[in-house]
């Protein structure tokens, strides 16, 4: 396991990630001066679905004196997570299904200052994304935050959704013709690694390609959060297909 090339994983799970959202670094760095804006420099923080743990890296860079949960279900992004983060105090790894009632117990402390969270939350249908609201708001410490970072449909705007759509997707086309691994080919690489393999064949027994969810709007996502006690809730950076929303407890 020590031989492998935990960085090389992590730059090639970017480059993937990438291609779906070119935003991708800019909403993490928004999502940052926020929870310096709200929160200040040492945060406790909740990274959510966390993958590879690509929030906890860009938090740790920033913010030397923060500390971070990471959650996920996918045993092979978690090893990866584990391999990168490893000796590193200020991070802690915990193996759960956010669809679980039961997984806050998991975690190592009872809240967080920020919950944060990016490209995840589209996996859940909006029922149990209802119910997780409801977890995060009991996580979140009072004037503490949680921000998600996601697509977000608006149903009420069917042209400019086609139109972004349609633009974003020949944008994929010339890139993949340049060679840039998707979804599908980034899995079938990880588990031809001696280290990802298992990991690998279990997240498939798990999730099979990828889990099915709902794209909700932001205007729902502000409104459930706020349901679920958040005082104030709204979206602070959007692109044409993607929004950071930002919830205050
Ligand atoms: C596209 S990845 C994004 C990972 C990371 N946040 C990032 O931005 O690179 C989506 C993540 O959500 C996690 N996820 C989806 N449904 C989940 C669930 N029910 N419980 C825990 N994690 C879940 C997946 O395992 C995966 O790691």
């Amino acid at each position: 396991m020590s031989d492998t090339d935990w960085a090389g994983w992590q730059q090639s799970w970017d480059r993937q990630q990438e291609w779906y959202m070119p935003d991708r670094e800019e909403r993490f760095r928004v999502m940052l001066d926020m929870v310096e804006a709200l929160v200040g420099p040492k945060p406790r923080v909740l990274d959510l679905a966390c993958g590879t743990g690509s929030i906890t890296d860009r938090l740790l860079k920033r913010f030397p004196d923060a500390v971070s949960t990471g959650v996920d279900l996918d045993p092979a992004l978690l090893a990866i997570a584990r391999g990168t983060f490893e000796g590193d105090g200020r991070v802690t790894f915990v193996t759960a299904d956010l669809k679980d009632p039961e997984w806050t117990k998991e975690l190592p402390y009872d809240t967080y200052d920020a919950v944060l969270t990016a490209t995840a939350l589209h996996w859940l249908h909006s029922g149990p994304l209802t119910a997780l609201y409801g977890q995060v708001a009991g996580l979140v410490r009072d004037g503490g935050v949680f921000m998600n970072a996601d697509h977000m449909i608006d149903t009420a705007t069917p042209r400019i959704n086609a139109a972004e759509r349609a633009q974003r997707h020949a944008r994929m086309d010339e890139e993949k013709a340049a060679g840039v691994l998707d979804w599908t080919e980034w899995w079938a690489l990880a588990a031809k690694d001696p280290a990802l393999a298992g990991p690998t064949a279990r997240r498939f027994e798990i999730y099979g390609d990828h889990a099915d969810g709902d794209m909700p709007s932001a205007g729902w996502h502000a409104d459930t959060l706020r349901a679920a006690g958040f005082g104030e809730a709204r979206p602070v950076w959007c692109s044409p297909s993607d929004t950071l929303l930002l919830a205050v407890k």
